[in-house]
């Protein structure tokens, strides 16, 4: 039976209480959580007292926190973050800091984070599927409005062990086992990149290229797509050209690759314009590309 007249009366000592304990994120505090309806976790002992980390301070005297247990039960809401301590991140709620009763500990950060990290996978996901998805918010400035985009990665396929830096922004693309992709990248729809290919930091690959196996695409890599042929950018896809590189192919930095097919074993100098096909393995440099030397 749930002792609500008891915690009425010490919820009134708490609501008149003058000094407020000083709080910052990631601190551990007892609580004076009281006596809850229904699944509402309740505090216990005489005080009515539960375990809260601190998640976020909005002001000195209110933050958000999330539960904690020192039992685990078997259930996915329940995670562990120290000996005998467990988060109970579907009990996540706002508290006055009145509520605070003693300070426990600061939490070390790595475990904060993933804490904080678990709570936001628990909240629902913008539905895949339009660029539209991007927009993250739309903003007033200066009497006008603006909408930022946030970057991200999304409905892309991966294989095992793939790294990404961000920020970089991928989305239906498809990176094969022990891809790495560096900050700063674009990755469009369709593209594909074969095993053991490392995409260096601002590389910007468009829609219809598909890059080989042990690839190495150096820092600032520029695809093109769209040639201009008609004397503007077109925004019709069918006139966009395709690119394949091979592979083995090791692109230099600020490389520029039109669209392209370039063959196994063959490397690109730094700074060079790829215009025309490469069929035979060896070292390419300049703009226009032309073949230096075969590989040693
Ligand atoms: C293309 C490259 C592999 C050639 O290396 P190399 O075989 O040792 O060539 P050399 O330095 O002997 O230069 C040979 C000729 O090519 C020219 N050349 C070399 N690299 C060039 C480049 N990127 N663009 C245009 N010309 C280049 C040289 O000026 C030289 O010309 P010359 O014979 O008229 O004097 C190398 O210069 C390169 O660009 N590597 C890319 C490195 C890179 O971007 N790494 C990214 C990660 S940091």
């Amino acid at each position: 039976m749930k002792n609500f007249d008891e915690w009425n009366e010490i919820k009134k000592n708490i609501h008149k209480k003058e000094t407020i304990l000083k709080f910052s994120k990631r601190d551990i505090f007892f609580i004076n959580l009281g006596q809850n309806i229904g699944y509402e976790q309740n505090g216990v002992g005489d005080e009515f007292l539960r375990p809260v980390l601190i998640l976020r301070k909005f002001n000195k005297r209110f933050f958000l926190g999330v539960l904690l247990s020192s039992k685990n039960k078997n259930n996915p809401f329940y995670y562990k973050i120290g000996e005998d301590s467990f988060a109970i991140l579907s009990q996540v709620r706002t508290f006055d800091a009145k509520r605070l009763s003693y300070f426990v500990k600061r939490l070390n950060e790595n475990k904060f984070f993933e804490v904080v990290e678990k709570i936001s996978d628990l909240l629902p996901k913008r539905e895949s599927g339009l660029t539209s998805n991007f927009v993250k918010e739309s903003i007033s400035q200066n009497n006008n409005n603006f909408k930022l985009y946030t970057s991200t990665q999304r409905d892309i396929k991966v294989g095992k062990n793939v790294v990404i830096v961000n920020p970089s922004n991928l989305y239906e693309c498809f990176l094969d086992d022990n891809v790495f992709v560096g900050p700063f990248c674009e990755i469009q729809k369709g593209v594909r990149i074969g095993k053991n290919t490392r995409i260096q930091s601002h590389t910007f690959i468009c829609e219809l290229v598909t890059i080989g196996e042990n690839c190495f695409i150096g820092h600032g890599v520029m695809f093109v797509n769209d040639l201009f042929s008609e004397g503007k950018p077109s925004s019709n896809s069918d006139e966009w050209k395709e690119t394949k590189i091979g592979n083995n192919v090791s692109i230099g930095s600020n490389a520029t690759i039109l669209p392209v097919q370039i063959c196994a074993n063959v490397v690109i100098g730094a700074g060079s314009v790829v215009t025309k096909d490469i069929i035979e393995s060896g070292i390419y440099a300049g703009n226009p590309a032309k073949k230096l030397r075969d590989i040693k």
